[in-house]
């Protein structure tokens, strides 16, 4: 293993909402104040990259993506001023990917062409729905009309863009998904994301379980929709959720489903490095934004910091590799971890013996049976 050959991406968390949305487990928090936090917080973040630079070794940074959260809330010229100092402090490739996540509901054209010229090179938006009733359903601070607005802003903008959709709503039908399906579609984005509505401890939906949540064997049949539709669309299924135009694949995300490095910063932000020694090492930043903004102002903003032991290492690099529909080359185990191929024999041994992973094996990768139970062939290798 070569850490100066792992390809190295940045994410960036921004932690407030306008408001919270009852199914969300992000570190996302709601603006209580009309208090602008972005001069304070982009402060905090320089402090906090200043302190990953030691472990770029040097490499280029093939994407950042700003996450969170709503991002689409920080202003265009204290996003310039973070982008510049990355720019300064770190190798950035000439094409680098830069996404940014945005809120239909934040949405304004004059925002959106700045985003644009100060480098956002794709946006990322959560749409969600296009249907009105479930859009309250969900909590959220738009509807419909919002929503083609911003693709429409999106679309003059930004040649890239994705589209986060959720599926199996409370009381969504198959009909209805299909209405979805045609809206998404006729959106004409690079990416779309589609994201089955997970009930996630911590929430409003968990303590409140919405009524009419679609059964096992509906969303199953929902899950073959989507992927059938969108295909047919000319979009590649590529990832559990992900669908992307030829070429379009979102290559932050697939930075992390090949195991590759990342730096991160703001508030709970995790990063994985791998140092020259081949020690893989993640480190997790204060949750609170008020406790890191503290922090980090004071150059302490990591909470946790731990290696990645050896037996640790074949579930982390499953767990990734295994959500690519297409998996991974077998040569990238030894090229990203500790392990080699006899290492994981066991594992892959009884994942072939369920008919969970093709034999005999030339690439990381699940049969379609495997594909349907992912968890299942991933925890073979805990
Ligand atoms: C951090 S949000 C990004 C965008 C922005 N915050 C927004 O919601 O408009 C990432 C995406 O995860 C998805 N998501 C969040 N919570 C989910 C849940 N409980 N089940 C399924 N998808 C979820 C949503 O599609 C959401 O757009
Ligand atoms: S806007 Fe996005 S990040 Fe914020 S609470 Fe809603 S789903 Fe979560």
């Amino acid at each position: 293993m070569r850490s100066a050959d792992i390809p190295l991406s940045l994410y960036v968390h921004w932690p407030w909402c306008v408001r919270k949305c009852p199914y969300c487990d992000f570190n996302s928090h709601a603006l209580t104040s009309s208090y602008d936090p972005s001069h304070q917080y982009i402060d905090a973040l320089i402090h906090d990259l200043k302190h990953s630079i030691a472990y770029a070794q040097n490499r280029e940074l093939i994407s950042i993506f700003i996450g969170g959260g709503t991002p689409s809330l920080i202003a265009p010229q204290e996003l310039e001023r973070f982008l510049e100092t990355i720019f300064s402090l770190l190798k950035v490739a000439s094409d680098v990917e830069i996404t940014l996540e945005a809120n239909p509901g934040t949405v304004d054209t004059a925002h959106f062409k700045a985003y644009r010229s100060i480098g956002i090179n794709r946006l990322s938006m959560g749409i969600q729905s296009f249907n009105d009733e479930l859009l309250k359903r969900l909590g959220r601070i738009h509807n419909s009309e919002d929503a083609h607005k911003a693709i429409k802003i999106a679309q003059e903008s930004f040649e890239n863009f994705n589209l986060d959709v959720m599926f199996a709503l409370p009381g969504q039908t198959l009909e209805e998904l299909k209405f979805e399906l045609n809206e998404a579609i006729a959106a004409q984005s690079t990416h779309l994301s589609f994201y089955q509505l997970t009930l996630e401890p911590n929430t409003v939906f968990a303590k409140h379980i919405p009524d009419k949540i679609p059964d096992p064997d509906v969303i199953y049949q929902m899950q073959d929709l989507v992927t059938s539709s969108l295909e047919t669309a000319g979009f590649e299924h590529y990832e559990v959720s992900g669908y992307a135009k030829p070429g379009k694949r979102c290559r932050h995300n697939l930075n992390y489903w090949q195991f590759g490095d990342y730096l991160a910063c703001g508030a709970g932000a995790h990063s994985k490095v791998t140092l020259k020694d081949g020690t893989i090492v993640r480190e997790a930043r204060f949750m609170q934004p008020e406790s890191y903004i503290k922090h980090a102002i004071k150059d302490s903003a990591v909470a946790h910091e731990r290696v990645v032991a050896k037996e640790e290492q074949a579930f982390e690099f499953m767990l990734n590799v295994l959500r690519l529909r297409e998996g991974a080359p077998l040569d990238l185990l030894s090229e990203r971890t500790a392990l080699s191929l006899d290492d994981i024999q066991p594992g892959i041994a009884k994942a072939q013996s369920l008919g969970l992973m093709p034999q005999p094996l030339n690439r990381f990768v699940t049969t379609d049976k495997g594909w349907d139970f992912l968890s299942d062939v991933q925890e073979i290798f805990l």
